[in-house]
């Protein structure tokens, strides 16, 4: 019998597949799909920082006018009776999960730099979240700043939430960092117990015709899996965190792949956007049948087998074989005259 438990941050999961945040944990018919596909945990859309300071400022312009408005009384605000917050919005729906759902609820908040979090994380843990995933979605665009100062922007998040929460915390970061060793390390030592490799940061294109920049979302593709998969391998052993990867996993081979180099969880998102919640179900059957084919007994066994340290050749994950690689090129014929 095949064993597919793996842990993650102190959790003992069924498997190493776990949905990302994405919109389909806004709907508990389609989170109980998830778990009834076999979904080891569940990960939930973000409160965004940005729509929480958004409404504070709509509310505060609110309660200016009804202030101008109510000579009576200063604290005489009438707020429609029905109008409950962005936030307690989102409590609420953790609760209902954590109602209906017999799997892991890890919730997510996503900003750059709000110090509300405490208020926020304790609400999400009080609310019985399992763990909490921090993703700071943020783009270094000044030239101002430095990469210590970037990387610090993290780090204070992660210690405002350690010092708020005894949760699990996993740190869902880009790849954009002069050393993502070193910064999985300063991680760590903030106190994050896992790490989620890695956010894909939505590039905006240019319109051609109305000359203006648009923002478009496009799903992810399968060959952003190996950016992932080289820093998995390479992170493995090296800390004493958790590790999932996130982006460009569709399929049970490149599952596999993340794995062998030393995930503990697998997220899915764009795939179960695109062919639904029965896709965990076929990887899961593909994962298993793949391991008895290997003789591998269970996850764990699997896990870190091809990472840096015990790779036959770990020089492959890093620039060593740059050259053999840009050797093996081969022009097509009649390409090149
Ligand atoms: C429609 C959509 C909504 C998403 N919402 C969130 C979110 O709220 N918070 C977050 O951290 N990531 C969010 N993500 C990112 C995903 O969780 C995931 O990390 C990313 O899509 C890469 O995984 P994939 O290749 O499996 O899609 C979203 C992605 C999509 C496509």
């Amino acid at each position: 019998m095949t064993d597919l438990t793996t842990a993650y941050m102190g959790l003992n999961l069924e498997n190493p597949l776990v949905p990302s945040a994405s919109p389909l944990s806004k709907n508990i018919d389609t989170s109980m799909q998830l778990e009834d596909a076999g979904a080891s945990a569940l990960v939930m859309y973000s409160l965004f920082e940005e729509m929480i300071d958004a409404e504070d400022q709509r509310l505060e312009r609110f309660f200016h006018q009804q202030s101008i408005g109510h000579g009576e009384a200063e604290s005489f605000h009438p707020v429609p009776p029905t109008y409950t917050r962005y936030q307690d919005n989102y409590l609420e729906q953790l609760t209902r999960l954590k109602d209906r759902l017999n799997i892991p609820v890890v919730a997510s908040l996503n900003g750059i730099s709000n110090e509300g979090w405490i208020q926020y994380a304790k609400e999400l843990q009080q609310a019985g979240a399992d763990a909490l995933e921090m993703n700071v979605y943020y783009i270094a665009a000044s030239p101002y700043e430095t990469g210590v100062e970037v990387e610090n922007r993290y780090i204070e998040i992660l210690q405002i939430l350690r010092e708020s929460i005894k949760l699990p915390i996993t740190m869902k970061i880009s790849s954009n960092f002069s050393s993502i060793m070193h910064m999985a390390k300063k991680l760590e030592a903030a106190g994050a117990n896992g790490l989620a490799l890695f956010n894909r940061f939505y590039q905006p294109d240019i319109d051609l015709d109305t000359l203006r920049v648009k923002s478009k979302l496009a799903l992810s593709s399968p060959s952003e899996s190996l950016l992932r998969i080289r820093w998995t391998a390479l992170l493995y052993g090296h800390i004493n965190m958790s590790l999932a990867v996130t982006g460009g996993f569709h399929d049970s081979e490149s599952a596999i792949k993340a794995i062998l180099a030393g995930a503990d969880v697998v997220h899915l998102c764009s795939e179960l956007l695109d062919h639904g919640p029965e896709r965990i179900t076929a990887i899961l059957a593909e994962l298993e049948a793949w391991m008895e084919l290997k003789e591998y007994e269970s996850v764990r066994q699997m896990k870190g087998s091809i990472s840096q340290r015990h790779a036959v050749d770990p020089a492959a994950y890093e620039r060593s074989n740059y050259i053999d690689v840009i050797d093996s090129y081969t022009t097509p014929k009649g390409v090149m005259r």
